[in-house]
């Protein structure tokens, strides 16, 4: 069973442009110097990596997604199909960014350790992605329909939403330095119908509903989470949840 959506690039740039926009105060927070190396982990359709590559950055994308890894090469950006669990770069960048694809990463240690690995003595990763509380109506909204179609949603945990202390926990015993680490709610106001977003990100969920009945699972989905996320305007809000963190690699050990 596929616990990835296949990635659309073009709709991903019409009703997920937010993913982007709101992570660029990340790449303040990364400082990038020019002529530094970067890895960007999970790089999706490579908008950030251009504003890294336009920075001065020697950058490169990985992302688990040919058809978001092709859009990154599109905007001339170096990017590479590779599974974020499996990163197989040694000792070679000064730094590891990465913005909204963590949570992707549902073996977070081999996710760590191939960060870890990348980076030369002295690092730095800096990184957003959901943490602890993310999504939690939407979950629930999907947790109820799909029981009423006999799923367990406990065999589907396609996301990995830690807490700060969790994720400290993970850098340290990677034997990172944790400079700052952060759990904050983001609540997003989405530019459309939440329709188009559950298409886009619960399509691990809708992989357990025959193609037949997705549409209307979807739909009961939504009439389910109208109550929490629609606003009497019409506009939908998803409750995000962000883990931001600061680590570094040390010099020695
Ligand atoms: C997010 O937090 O960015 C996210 C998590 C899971 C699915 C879609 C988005």
């Amino acid at each position: 069973m596929s616990t990835q959506p296949i990635w659309n690039p073009q709709q991903y740039a019409e009703h997920a442009r937010f993913v982007t926009d709101l992570g660029a105060p990340l790449i303040d927070m990364l400082a990038p110097k020019p002529g530094e190396r970067v890895l960007d982990v999970g790089c999706g359709d490579g908008v950030l990596t251009k504003q890294l590559l336009d920075l001065g950055c020697d950058v490169v994308g990985i992302d688990s997604s040919q058809a978001m890894v092709e859009a990154a090469k599109a905007l001339g950006v170096h990017a590479q199909v590779i599974d974020g669990h499996r990163l197989p770069f040694h000792q070679e960048f000064d730094a590891v960014f990465s913005n909204a694809a963590l949570h992707w990463m549902v073996k977070p240690d081999e996710a760590l350790r191939g960060i870890r690995q990348a980076l030369r003595p002295g690092g730095r990763l800096v990184a957003e992605f959901g943490g602890k509380g993310n999504l939690t109506n939407v979950l629930a909204g999907l947790h109820k329909v799909l029981k009423t179609y006999g799923c367990d949603p406990a065999t589907i945990q396609p996301w990995y939403f830690p807490t700060a202390e969790e994720y400290r926990a993970r850098l340290e015993q990677q034997g990172f330095q944790v400079v700052a680490i952060d759990l904050f709610p983001r609540p997003i106001e989405l530019p459309g119908d939440i329709t188009k977003w559950l298409e886009m990100f619960a399509q691990p969920f809708l992989d357990l509903i025959p193609n037949s009945s997705q549409a209307e699972f979807t739909a009961r989905v939504r009439e389910t989470l109208r109550p929490v996320l629609e606003a009497p305007d019409g506009r939908w809000t998803v409750d995000y949840v962000r883990l931001r963190c600061h680590a570094v690699k040390p010099t020695v050990g």
